[in-house]
């Protein structure tokens, strides 16, 4: 068929220039700003200046307009849930989102996978169960801040983008310990299943209530494991794959530390509020139904060195358990919440060294 040549005609044409508005070009925007790179280059808390660098307590506009940006009229709301500052911040969050994007490994290639030899049946096992149990909570340690992102206001964007890098931290070591379990004979054992504890941590209502039971109780707990990791490590391999874990957990701990110390100073009428949330996480990281037998057996053998030694295991068990309360307990004297010491569950108290005199 053909086309009309008038219609030929108006495609040829030169499309009219559109009439410049250039109203955002505006003497009115937000002062000029020269941010410099400091010694570990340009970072975020080096662009925190002025406005740029104002984290409202409050974030009121439910849109996403970016901090420190000029407002416009007439903007749909995308919906952001979590208005008051001081229920997600942590003054640490810039400093640790940084590092954890300068201290990115990978499983695949920094890990001296060659230096796994064949084991003897119950470590190769034992290993296999505890790499079992690991890739379950790693899982769980990824879901339930991805929950969060997106309820972070923009006006508080760093929390969001530190809740990424964990996301990203817990994607891999839930990879690295699968890849361990896959990797010399024996494969994935027994599963755990969610257990009450961490079902807990997953119907978190409350940011805080989320941080104070997953970053101050369970990933500290997992960060002492993994610290004494060379205890439970047959080779260099497992050696690593502890070390860097535990590299990564530090700021996550640390995150939620920085966070409930924060929420007690700026907001201390809640701190009756996180007693309650704490008694029943601990209760429930003790219910005797969370109680793994595979796992807890499988600990004694890799620490004893094999099932003749469970004298050997049980003891270093019970010295890990005890490093883990007390731990916990001085990570709870740093959030400001040292009065936790006198109504701890009684599981974890009698594990407790007397206090440090001052
Ligand atoms: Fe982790
Ligand atoms: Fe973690």
């Amino acid at each position: 068929m053909a086309i009309d040549p008038a219609v030929i005609e108006t495609l040829r044409k030169q499309p009219d220039m559109p009439e410049l508005d250039l109203s955002w070009l505006t003497t009115e925007g937000p002062p000029a700003v020269n941010a410099k790179p400091g010694r570990h280059g340009l970072t975020l808390d080096d662009i925190n200046i002025g406005v740029y660098g104002d984290a409202p307590e409050v974030a009121r506009h439910g849109t996403t307009r970016v901090r420190g940006s000029i407002a416009r009229p007439g903007v749909i709301r995308t919906g952001y849930y979590v208005p008051e500052k001081s229920d997600i911040w942590a003054d640490n969050a810039t400093l640790i989102y940084e590092e954890a994007l300068q201290r990115q490994w990978s499983s695949a290639t920094d890990i001296p996978w060659e230096s796994i030899e064949p084991l003897p049946d119950e470590v190769e096992e034992a290993i296999c169960q505890i790499c079992t149990f690991l890739t379950e909570v790693e899982f769980i340690a990824g879901d339930a801040p991805g929950q969060w992102l997106k309820q972070i206001s923009p006006d508080h964007f760093e929390v969001a983008l530190y809740l990424v890098t964990q996301v990203m931290d817990e994607a891999r070591h839930l990879d690295v310990f699968r890849k361990r379990a896959l990797a010399n004979g024996c494969g994935l054992l027994e599963a755990t299943g969610a257990t009450r504890g961490l079902r807990n941590i997953l119907d978190a209502k409350d940011f805080t209530e989320m941080s104070a039971l997953m970053h101050v109780l369970a990933e500290g707990f997992v960060q002492t494991m993994f610290r004494t990791g060379e205890f439970i490590a047959q080779n260099e391999a497992e050696k690593m794959i502890f070390r860097l874990c535990a590299q990564d957990e530090s700021r996550h701990v640390g995150f939620g530390v920085m966070h409930l110390r924060y929420v007690l100073q700026h907001a201390p009428e809640r701190r009756e509020e996180i007693h309650h949330y704490l008694d029943r996480a601990e209760q429930l990281f003790g219910h005797p139904s969370d109680a793994n037998s595979g796992l807890q057996e499988a600990l004694l053998i890799t620490m004893g060195g094999g099932k003749d030694n469970i004298d050997k295991g049980a003891e270093m068990a019970l010295a890990l358990t005890k490093k883990q309360a007390n731990e916990y307990m001085h990570r709870l004297e740093v959030a400001g919440l040292a009065d936790r010491r006198y109504r701890m569950n009684p599981g974890f108290m009698m594990l407790l060294d007397p206090p440090k005199k001052r």
